[in-house]
């Protein structure tokens, strides 16, 4: 078996598995639901949930992944009694193939991410920029094809010198560039009104089942559960780590991304609204995610005179480092599975898992209207809440408790007497299925409760 590969230190798997964690989701998805959802009540609920539900199911993926040392596939099968190994096979590729349609999605939004980079650039240099900011099929094509090339050049190079090396170089600027956005907007008219609604929660909309769901599917996505990467990232950590405070701290880095995030786009919203762009529809509700981002942001920009094509670029390249930081972790799924269960050599694995993922994105490409919400709906809101209930039963009712807790001890040799330990595995065998599985039954409006 060729020989698989290790984070160097701890913070590098920390930036790595917050750079998979941190990406569209945090920046784009996240300030927009909770410009839709009541503000402030949505950011309570999404950190609520990302503790009690995604971090003890990210728990899980990091154990068993460090546990296998392999990739999903391999994985599941190791911790699987001989009845169940199937299902943990089939989980498995299950998480595989979700990771792939993921990325066929995720690639085309940052493909648009990269173009309005390039095009604020060029506008910069008073080059026309129209072709790159507007909606058109090439376009789409084009960048979803460039996209994918830098997604599967850093994932050939490997673990420490392809997904470790540019996710420890990406991570800090992007923090840098969100800060910087965030204090120059802050200082603009119209953005006071935008930290009102986002620091203020109006509980009364916390009970709101709809705002629960999507605060829910939020948590998921952005922490990359339920597809495996967390699994395969958590098979690179050196068997010294002390598990659990890693995945504390990349839960945490990834809330923090979040509200920072919501502290730049919240009151950007609300800036371009005071310099008379349009934020809401006729009906009153804020308009659709994706003309805030390509349409409402770049009005706001446009109103600010020369700073704007600044602060344009610096908006587009943030999106963009943010998306390849993710979507490199999305690659790894597949790209792992195929070095470690069928010896393929990395570069020509990578190259090969990344070229047939992109012609399904072109596919997507070709048959937006129709095609791509039914993907990114089974992908999202069916896949990988369902495949993270699988992992908790197999972490909670399938693997030997006395190796789970072994592997849990190569870090921290006192993993017994610690409160992780007293409420984890109990709570990964017996709530957190079955919150995840009722939220699921009642967002498919089976059950009405
Ligand atoms: N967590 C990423 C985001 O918030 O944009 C999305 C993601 C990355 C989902 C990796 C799934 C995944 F495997």
């Amino acid at each position: 078996m060729a020989s698989r590969g290790e984070f160097s230190s701890r913070t590098a798997f920390i930036l790595a598995a917050s750079g998979s964690a941190i990406g569209l989701g945090n920046i784009w998805g996240f300030p927009i639901k909770v410009a839709s959802n009541g503000g402030g009540a949505f950011v309570f609920t999404y950190i609520i949930l990302t503790f009690l539900l995604a971090y003890p199911i990210l728990m899980a993926e990091l154990v068993i992944g460090r546990h296998a040392k392999a990739d999903t596939v391999k994985s599941m099968a190791k911790i699987s009694s001989d009845k169940t190994r199937w299902l943990g096979m089939s989980t498995g590729y299950w998480g595989m193939l979700t990771a792939s349609l993921i990325l066929s999605f995720y690639a085309i939004i940052a493909g648009w991410m990269v173009a309005h980079a390039l095009g604020s650039l060029l506008s910069v240099a008073g080059v026309s920029e129209s072709w790159f900011v507007s909606d058109s099929l090439a376009r789409s094509a084009v960048f979803c094809v460039i996209f994918f090339v830098l997604t599967i050049s850093v994932v050939a190079n490997g673990v420490s010198s392809g997904i470790e090396k540019w996710s420890t170089r990406l991570m800090p600027i992007l923090i840098l560039i969100i800060v910087l956005l965030i204090i120059y907007i802050a200082t603009l008219p119209g953005a006071a009104e935008g930290w009102k609604v986002y620091l203020q929660p109006d509980f009364s909309k916390v009970t709101d089942p709809s705002l629960v769901l999507d605060a829910l599917s939020q948590a998921f996505f952005s922490l990359s559960l339920g597809v495996g990467t967390m699994m395969v990232y958590g098979s690179y950590i050196s068997k010294s780590e002390n598990l659990p405070r890693l995945g504390a701290a990349v839960a945490a880095m990834d809330i923090g991304i979040a509200v920072l995030a919501g502290m730049l786009v919240i009151p950007a919203i609300y800036v371009a609204q005071h310099n008379g762009v349009v934020i809401y529809d006729d009906a009153g509700n804020l308009i659709e995610s994706t003309g805030l981002i390509f349409n409402v942001l770049p009005a706001l920009f446009n109103t600010m005179g020369a700073a704007g094509g600044i602060v344009s670029i610096l908006f587009f390249v943030l999106m963009s480092i943010a998306a390849l930081t993710s979507s490199i972790s999305m690659l790894e799924v597949p790209v792992a599975y195929a070095t470690d269960s069928h010896d393929v050599p990395r570069a020509k694995a990578a190259w090969l898992v990344g070229i047939a993922i992109l012609v399904f994105s072109i596919l997507l490409v070709l048959n937006m209207s129709w095609l791509f919400g039914k993907v990114v709906n089974f992908a999202t809101e069916f896949s990988e809440p369902l495949i993270g209930i699988l992992f908790c039963f197999f972490v909670g009712w399938v693997w030997r408790r006395d190796q789970l807790l072994g592997e849990l001890q190569e870090g921290n040799p006192q993993m017994q007497e610690t409160l992780f330990w007293k409420i984890w595995p109990n709570y990964v065998r017996f709530v957190c299925p079955a919150i995840v599985l009722a939220l699921l039954i009642r967002s498919s409006g089976l059950l009405n409760f």
